[in-house]
């Protein structure tokens, strides 16, 4: 079964070990790189080598260090630009050579967001990230950039001495560039075999602080001591999570807290999780994300999906994890209400996309589909929900997380497919077969919009939101009276949020409505930004000029996607000021993330590549 996303084979043959020598350039926003890949044949007779590369300036290939002919292919729209590489003599199975590719990166390499000094907190240093998942590793480096592909990789990093790196690795010391005494030459290993979308790297005016037995936080030193207090429950969600689902392999596990233009809440990079300064909420409100990263060390990283098709492996089960961990902190009916509240925004995504959008299959054909393009809540919460009908088939929480902790051990340092998911879970309970073929399988996996079966989550925790928002929908002018602070200052930050996507889900309240919460809750004071992001969302709805700019404020201020793109949405489609939202996003694209800026630009329906 091929990868739709890769032009490099997995089935003839696969990189073993990746050895990166990066020097980065920050007046050129261009890496110069030097990959020296371990690839081994799955076949007698392989000529032909295909890596997969990205807007990338290749210089030259060896293979054992002999120079050898290669041709860039015709360029695809996403998936980029094989690299195809005769090798010297016909390889036989089973052996391995050293592909070496020099190369320099583009200034618009989609992997890699290169920030001005301007644009950090210290205002001092420039700062560079990178986001490789889904298909962007390839333009960072060539490689087989196929998540059905797993092999270990060590660094050498030069970058100016002002700076600090950090990769998605163990730190394996510090020197000198012998080539240049006003640069340090940082090393990195990585000695878990681990997919091209977790390679990930940091430079900037970084400073740490250890928050826990294997685990420190990084950031520009502004946010340091809050985030150590903001993630101060790390250790105890990775014992959690051992309990769970037996031992963290990766040896540390950093949380690297990055400029506010970072595209997500998290990002799974192996010992060093990378999250958006979004999660800042002052009360650990947002910690579930931390659990979601944290589980992905079992579910992504050591088992991953063999193809973007199978995303759902990733992410259905690490919110499974996720929900576990917090069952195990929080309890039960805490499970449940996160899980309702994920039913929501499953059914936020299947009416976003269209309730007949093949995008909305758990497992959607991704022939000639960008990654970046299909993703949403359905591989999530879908996901989950499926998750959670079989744990209630088999019998209980207990029994099915016994299940996820065997198909973890049986999968480890493998890409998987749901096939061979489905055939696992079949054999794990063999004795309940029967219960297992009454699901509707087809229905579930390869149908579009709402899954068969709707689960009944308990609502101890969502009945004060439920009531409360009820009480908002049917109130007339009149009851308007009624409410008071109260109201939501007995409500955790949970729950406020819950209230606001419960409302998110009707038809937009009256103007006079949304004006008397704001008298009376003051909502526009809360800086949760999960809380911000819903509150704005409605006032927009609503059709109250006044919330525009500071949607349009936040959509700018910070840009992970799950914020900004509704928001530039949102005010897209308030007519009045759908001009004001293109302004605003022209104004800001060249500061913004490469990829939010693409998609962000396809949803105001503004001429893609015309500018960039
Ligand atoms: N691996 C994802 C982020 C991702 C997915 C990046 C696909 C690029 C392509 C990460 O683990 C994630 O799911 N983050 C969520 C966290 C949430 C579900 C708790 C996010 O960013 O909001
Ligand atoms: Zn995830």
């Amino acid at each position: 079964m091929a990868d739709p996303c890769s032009f490099s084979s997995s089935s003839r043959c696969l990189t073993r070990h990746l050895h990166l020598l990066l020097h980065l350039d920050f007046s050129s926003h261009v890496i110069r790189g030097k990959v020296q890949l371990t690839v081994e044949a799955l076949e007698d007779r392989l000529s032909v080598l295909t890596l997969d590369t990205r807007d990338l300036d290749i210089h030259a290939v060896t293979v054992n260090q002999q120079p050898v002919h290669f041709s860039l292919g015709p360029r695809h729209s996403f998936k980029g630009t094989p690299l195809d590489i005769t090798l010297p003599s016909h390889l036989s199975r089973g052996q391995h050579v050293i592909v070496e590719v020099t190369y320099k990166t583009s200034p618009l390499a989609t992997a890699l967001q290169w920030l001005t000094p301007e644009q950090t907190a210290g205002k001092k240093q420039p700062y560079l990230f990178s986001q490789c998942q889904a298909h962007h590793c390839r333009s960072m480096v060539p490689c087989q950039d196929s998540p059905a592909v797993k092999h270990t990789y060590y660094a050498q990093v030069s970058v100016p001495r002002d700076l600090v790196a950090v990769m998605s690795a163990v730190r394996d010391g510090q020197e000198t560039d012998p080539e240049d005494g006003s640069r340090l030459i940082y090393r990195f290993r990585q000695p878990v075999p681990m997919p091209s979308y977790l390679i990930a790297i940091v430079v900037g005016d970084l400073e740490s602080r250890q928050i826990g037995p294997r685990s420190r936080v990084w950031s520009e030193k502004e946010f340091v001591e809050k985030a150590a207090s903001e993630f101060s429950e790390t250790e105890t969600m990775l014992a959690t999570a051992e309990d769970l689902a037996g031992p963290y392999v990766w040896g540390q596990y950093d949380i690297l807290v990055l400029p506010p233009s970072f595209p997500y809440g998290g990002m799974e990079n192996p010992c060093l999780t990378f999250a958006t300064p979004t999660l800042l909420a002052g009360d650990k409100s947002l910690s579930n994300v931390i659990a979601h990263e944290i589980a992905h060390s079992w579910t992504g990283n050591l088992v991953t999906n063999k193809t973007w098709e199978h995303f759902w492996l990733n992410e259905g089960h690490t919110v499974y994890l996720e929900r576990m961990i917090g069952r195990c902190l929080e309890g039960e009916p805490f499970r449940q209400f996160k899980a309702m509240g994920g039913w929501k925004d499953l059914q936020d995504s299947v009416n976003t996309f269209g309730a007949n959008n093949p995008l909305t299959n758990l497992v959607p054909r991704l022939e000639d589909v960008d990654p970046d393009d299909a993703f949403s809540s359905v591989p999530y919460e879908k996901g989950f929900a499926l998750l959670y009908h079989l744990e209630e088939l088999v019998g209980g929480p207990e029994v099915f997380m016994g299940f996820v902790k065997s198909y973890i051990q049986r999968f480890a340092y493998n890409s998987v497919t749901t096939d061979q998911w489905k055939d696992y879970l079949f054999s794990y309970f063999k004795d309940q077969v029967d219960v297992l073929s009454s699901v509707d399988w087809n229905t579930w996996m390869s149908c579009p919009g709402m899954p068969p079966v709707k689960p009944q989550y308990d609502t101890t925790l969502a009945d004060a939101c439920i009531a409360l928002a009820q009480r908002w929908i049917k109130a007339k002018d009149q009851d308007l009276d009624s409410f008071r602070e109260s109201d939501v200052t007995t409500l955790s930050s949970h729950q406020v949020i819950e209230f606001l996507s419960l409302l998110l889900q009707e038809d937009p309240l009256p103007l006079t409505h949304v004006k008397k919460m704001q008298d009376v809750y003051n909502l526009n004071a809360f800086t949760n930004s999960e809380v911000r992001f819903r509150w704005l969302r409605l006032c927009v709805r609503s059709r109250w000029e006044d919330a525009v700019p500071m949607a349009l404020k936040m959509a700018t201020e910070q840009g992970r996607m799950k914020f900004t793109r509704p928001l530039f949405r949102e005010v897209f489609h308030f007519q009045k000021f759908a001009a004001e939202a293109v302004r605003v996003f022209l104004t800001h694209r060249a500061a913004m993330h490469p990829v939010t800026s693409g998609l962000v630009a396809k949803e105001l329906k503004v001429d893609v590549g015309a500018a960039q």
